[in-house]
């Protein structure tokens, strides 16, 4: 579409507002994204649509299959809901009511996508590397995200906004806008708009109530107005997100922009990690050299936290898109460089596991040594386990002989155990997946704290009287500044902190 086309495009478009939106994919973004401008867009109608009809089942029922904080409360009367106090509901209990008219969720994705004026895309681009420690950068799996296309080029008439959400290469907007002009009806025209999303899993709903920032990126017209179609995407936002913070750009600068936020929020974990193993070397303390760096405001504060490294889909895949788009442009030196954050973030695991060793016999083989890993998820407040770290540590501590309890209190039994199983080939039958804080420990030589969740820290856990079913050295290790290292040394463990000698 050449700017002319745009122009001529952008006349399609009805002014007024938007009556019809669909997400294509009812994962973080696209259902999460629906709910929240469905709450303040209370007059258009958002259909979040997916293949994976287990999914929307799942959407529709009184277990949503997403768990983050205030989410239930916007979708749900009853607002967050206990597990327990769920099952006692469900007895004669005809379903919980839902707050939100103008949202659903469907399988039905030929009609929707027909349906809508405006259709966000969504959908997953999983890196082509499976392993997190697998050294190879390849580029993205856009197979989700073709499919999705021609479904938009076969259902569509007339005109409409496609909204990019989903990561990708850069140039992916050109991409479909090519892709759309050959593949789709005469009678259909698109405008293509890069919006991507920069939620945070853990704080999703604050993210997307509160943003720091909604990015459009669009090709503008050759008279440089405004199209209608953005004028639309904006109109969804200005309910409730201050115009300042509503950022128009172009296609490739928003493209690009969020790729590069995600790298740079990833290469600060790296910093701050590869410095905590100069503290671990040292007399020196990473929480002190986090606070002293971060009152610093060219620094600041924010992912100045040592700890397992970064998990989760989004921030590898961003580094690796840039170290793969670095190379494509030859940019060798450029490629390199972001390498080493990644290389940084796979070491850290094992840095973590050589610790724990040094403080076990040399050879643990046939001697029944266990550990125990509590938390999975790749960080706090999500039960999302892609990419965690605690994966690569399990498969650390199994490779050196431990056998492994795993506990996590949100993560659901049987995606724990198949992760494993996936991950760690045939050592996974080293490896148990527990109930509860007490069973993990019980018999172990190691506790590691993984995840930071509310049942693990402060007064949840009776460590005092953990520490007595556990075996010498009785070694605890977490991220600093988690626990109180002086009382957990009274009650008998050999503490160890990230980033501490
Ligand atoms: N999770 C995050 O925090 C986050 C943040 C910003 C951007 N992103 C990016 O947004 C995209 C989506 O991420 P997510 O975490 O929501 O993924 P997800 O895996 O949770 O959800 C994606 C959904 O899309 C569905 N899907 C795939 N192809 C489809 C098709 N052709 N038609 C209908 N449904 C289809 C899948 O079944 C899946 O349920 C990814 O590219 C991701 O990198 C994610």
């Amino acid at each position: 579409m050449g700017s002319n086309n745009m122009e001529i495009m952008s006349k399609q478009w009805p002014e007024g507002n938007i009556q019809k939106v669909c997400m294509i994919g009812a994962g973080y973004v696209g259902a999460l994204t629906a709910i929240a401008l469905a709450s303040k867009n209370p007059s258009v109608q958002f259909s979040v649509v997916d293949k994976d009809a287990s999914l929307i089942t799942a959407w529709n029922s009184d277990h949503i299959p997403i768990f983050e904080p205030g989410l239930e409360d916007i979708l749900f009367e009853d607002g967050q809901v206990q597990e327990k106090a769920l099952c006692v509901l469900s007895h004669g209990y005809e379903g919980r009511r839902r707050r939100l008219a103008n949202v659903t969720f469907s399988a039905d994705i030929n009609t929707h996508i027909s349906d809508a004026n405006i259709i966000f895309i969504c959908v997953d681009t999983p890196s082509e590397v499976s392993f997190p420690d697998s050294d190879e950068i390849r580029g993205l799996n856009l197979k989700n995200l073709e499919s999705a296309i021609k479904s938009i080029a076969q259902l569509s008439t007339g005109h409409k906004v496609i909204v990019q959400k989903s990561t990708a290469p850069s140039g992916i907007c050109q991409w479909i806008k090519k892709t759309l002009k050959d593949a789709a009806l005469p009678t259909a025209s698109f405008d293509i708009i890069s919006s991507p999303e920069f939620l945070a899993q853990g704080n999703a709903m604050q993210d997307l109530l509160n943003p720091n920032r909604v990015v459009i990126g669009y090709e503008p017209a050759a008279d440089g107005a405004v199209p209608e179609s953005v004028k639309a995407l904006i109109r969804l936002y200005t309910p409730w997100v201050p115009q300042e913070q509503v950022v128009t750009t172009d296609t490739w600068s928003s493209e690009l922009a969020k790729i590069a936020s995600n790298a740079l929020i990833a290469q600060r974990i790296s910093s701050i990690n590869s410095l905590s193993a100069v503290c671990e070397a040292t007399g020196a303390s990473v929480t002190e050299l986090s606070r002293i760096a971060g009152l610093d405001p060219r620094i600041g504060p924010q992912c100045l936290r040592a700890g397992f490294g970064f998990g989760g889909s989004c921030l590898r895949k961003d580094v690796c898109c840039l170290i793969y788009l670095a190379r494509e442009l030859g940019l060798d030196d450029v490629a390199e460089y972001w390498r080493g954050v990644i290389q940084i973030n796979d070491c850290q695991s094992t840095r973590i596991t050589k610790r724990i060793m040094s403080f076990l016999p040399s050879d643990v083989a046939g001697t029944e040594i266990k550990a125990a890993i509590l938390g999975f998820s790749f960080k706090k407040n999500t039960t999302d386990i892609r990419n965690t770290t605690a994966i690569k540590l399990v498969r650390d501590l199994v490779g050196h002989g431990l056998r492994v309890n795993v506990f996590d209190p949100h993560v659901p039994r049987q995606r724990i155990e198949k992760a494993l199983m996936l991950q760690c080939g045939a050592a996974h039958v080293n490896t148990a997946v527990v109930e509860s804080t007490e069973a993990s420990c019980e018999g172990c030589s190691v506790v590691v704290l993984h995840t930071d969740w509310d049942e693990f820290v402060g007064r949840s856990v009776d460590w005092k009287d953990i520490v007595v079913r556990m075996r010498e050295p009785r070694l605890f290790l977490g991220p600093p500044g988690l626990f109180a290292v002086y009382k957990m040394k009274q009650y008998g463990f050999t503490v160890l902190e990230v980033g501490k000698p």
